[in-house]
């Protein structure tokens, strides 16, 4: 997260987030999975201005870009216009009613990350919002707190909170353990033209009889044993997406085809990634990708 402050105003630029692994744990009395999962935050945005508005009053205004709404079929991939419904205005109302602040606001909301397609555009805006409004009105209020708060907004807002780009998420994704990055990655992201509900993927999911672990995948990346990712990266929402969208099943097909060591689907999909071995390969990769006409492709690398 990044912040840029400017006469009056305060931008917050929110990045996506790629999961390189996610195995499933348990399912919870709360309807809840228990996850142990790897977030890396990435270099595509969204961004944040806050500027003064009346007293006590929450306004937000979204804009989109093209990118953030790919042409969809599937109903599920529309931003909640509906302000109460979007988790920027409800991070806001939260930090209002903890706080007790009487100052207003207008945020701008500058949509870029694709919506309904894992890379958890809502929770960085929410993230983002939470300590945006922290330091816009001055709260003060501590990191510890601002992530217990964010657990409240959905599970994995609290990641980016985090100092580091890459962490280790357990619980239903809210307890961060920060990992060193040991250096920056690339990634090639597709997003397709149609989008998934997070909870119609949790429900077709089974917890893991045997689980995998993800400290295979720590010491392959530590070590920059890239030839090794496509075993050591996992991702056990991507058998039930796939399942519910064939085309996650075409986007692993067609990155098959290409020089790529480790790529899969993100969160409960529909995004699908590659882990490259520089911004120059992650480019290349990307214009063979748009060549075959899969959906919205990024290049980004790894990032506050
Ligand atoms: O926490 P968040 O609002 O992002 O979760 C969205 C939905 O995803 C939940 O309502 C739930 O259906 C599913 N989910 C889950 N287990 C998790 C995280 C999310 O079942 N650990």
């Amino acid at each position: 997260m990044l912040f840029r402050q400017c006469r009056g105003s305060l931008s917050v630029f929110a990045p996506a987030k790629l999961n390189l692994f996610l195995e499933i744990l348990g399912r919870r009395a709360d309807g809840f999975h228990e996850l142990e999962t790897l977030m890396i935050s990435v270099g595509i945005y969204d961004t944040l201005v806050f500027r003064e508005g009346n007293a006590g009053e929450t306004q937000l205004l979204c804009h989109h870009f093209e990118s953030s709404n790919p042409k969809t079929s599937d109903g599920v991939s529309s931003l909640p216009v509906n302000e109460e419904e979007n988790l920027a205005f409800k991070a806001a109302k939260l930090l209002r009613e903890y706080s007790g602040t009487t100052r207003g606001v207008r945020i701008g909301l500058f949509k870029r990350i694709p919506i309904a397609s894992g890379l958890a555009g809502g929770s960085s805006d929410a993230a983002a919002t939470l300590a945006g409004l922290n330091r816009f009105w001055n709260l003060g209020i501590c990191r510890t707190e601002l992530i217990r708060l964010a657990g409240k907004l959905g599970s994995d807002v609290g990641f980016f909170l985090s100092r580091t780009p890459l962490a280790i998420c357990r619980g239903r994704g809210e307890i961060v353990t920060p990992v060193n990055l040991p250096g920056k990655m690339w990634f090639v992201i597709v997003r397709p033209c149609t989008g998934l509900s997070t909870p119609a993927v949790f429900r077709e999911c089974q917890p893991a009889k045997k689980p995998k672990r993800v400290e295979v995948l720590l010491n392959d990346l530590k070590s920059g044993r890239y030839d090794r990712l496509n075993h050591s990266m996992y991702n056990a929402l991507q058998k039930p997406a796939g399942q519910l969208n064939q085309e996650i099943f075409e986007l692993r097909k067609r990155f098959s085809t290409l020089p790529i060591s480790g790529h899969m689907m993100t969160g409960s999909g529909t995004a699908y990634f590659g882990v490259c071995t520089s911004r120059r390969h992650a480019e290349n990769m990307a214009s063979r990708l748009k060549r075959m006409h899969l959906g919205s492709v990024f290049v980004a690398g790894s990032g506050p």
